[in-house]
């Protein structure tokens, strides 16, 4: 009866990664349990996770490196993988809220969120925006509930918003990755959409653009700016490891928030619990509820399908 915090299978939004092709699914290696499904395998996993009470997935697409180049020219094919994949599970579910990611990276060969200067030193934030609402536009089209830029330029979210709304797409709503760090945790994802290979051996370093994980009142101004320009639902990104955050954002917004839990949380936990030293169900379970607990009204989490069926 005094119990404050309750998970529901309605509290999770699912990440799943799509290829090309029919092959059977490939598992990702950093991260068990998680595989990069093709189309067909794609729609009976959003068909499992809707029985589950699991009532929203983001899709990531992982393209053939050959597709790959400087400016992410694919991200902008109507036939784009992506895209396919959406209008495939849209078809199959329309009741299943889709969600895909406004960014670059899965696309761009140097595996960047945007397109980089002459100088190539930093990424390019008008330019990339301008990409952006266009690839917003497009997903809008292809049948997308939210579009969730996690690109961090700056702007992006009134900039898209305007697209969306000169383009008839005024219900397309954004998720956006509000206050999104630089941070060490997200290599089990690179991995999973192949945007760490395709920097080749450099280090990628997205610290022009992503948060310092240093910063706290930096975070409340990022949502602060993403709510005014339009964002529906504000998100902190990773989690776990920034319980604080998610309460100032709580505190300092009343859209709704959105926390990711994300790879490298997932690996983390994985991998203790394959070494016999943390106990795999109870750490997911706790690991939950405390970004519940901090305020997050919905968590991206690679737990969604196996919580929702514990919940059960
Ligand atoms: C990039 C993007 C990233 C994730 C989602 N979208 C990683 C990055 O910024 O390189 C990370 C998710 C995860 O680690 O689970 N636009």
């Amino acid at each position: 009866m005094v119990e404050e915090t309750v998970l529901r299978p309605a509290d999770f939004i699912a990440p799943l990664f799509v290829v090309d092709g029919k092959g059977a699914p490939e598992e990702i290696r950093s991260m068990p349990g998680v595989f990069r499904l093709n189309i067909s395998d794609l729609v009976k996993e959003c068909r499992a996770l809707a029985r589950l009470g699991v009532p929203a997935v983001a899709l990531f697409p992982k393209l053939d490196a050959r597709l790959k180049d400087p400016e992410g020219t694919r991200a902008l094919d109507e036939d784009t993988l992506v895209l396919r994949a959406v209008r495939a599970v849209k078809k199959a579910l329309p009741e299943l809220t889709v969600i895909t990611d406004v960014a670059l990276d899965p696309y761009t060969s140097h595996g960047h969120d945007g397109v980089l200067t002459p100088a190539g030193d930093d990424v390019a934030n008008d330019r990339t925006v301008g990409i952006l609402r266009e690839m917003a536009v497009l997903q809008a089209r292809a049948g997308v509930d939210f579009v969730a830029p996690s690109d961090m330029m700056d702007g992006r979210v009134g900039a898209i918003r305007g697209a969306l709304d000169a383009a008839g797409f005024t219900d397309t709503g954004i998720l956006a990755y509000s206050a999104k760090y630089n941070s060490a945790y997200y290599g089990p994802f690179r991995d999973a959409v192949g945007s760490a290979q395709a920097a080749g051996t450099r280090l990628l370093s997205k610290a022009t653009y992503q948060m310092n994980p240093a910063n706290r009142r930096e975070a409340v101004a990022e949502v602060r700016l993403d709510d005014a320009e339009g964002a529906d639902i504000v998100m902190v990104k990773p989690a776990g490891m920034y319980l604080d955050i998610i309460r100032d954002v709580r505190e300092a917004t009343r859209k709704p928030v959105a926390a990711y839990q994300i790879s490298g949380e997932y690996a983390q936990i994985h991998a203790a619990a394959r070494l016999g030293w943390l106990d795999l169900a109870r750490c997911r379970h706790e690991s939950l509820i405390a970004i519940k607990r901090a305020g997050a009204d919905l968590i991206l989490t690679y737990f969604a399908k196996d919580m929702a069926a514990a919940l059960r």
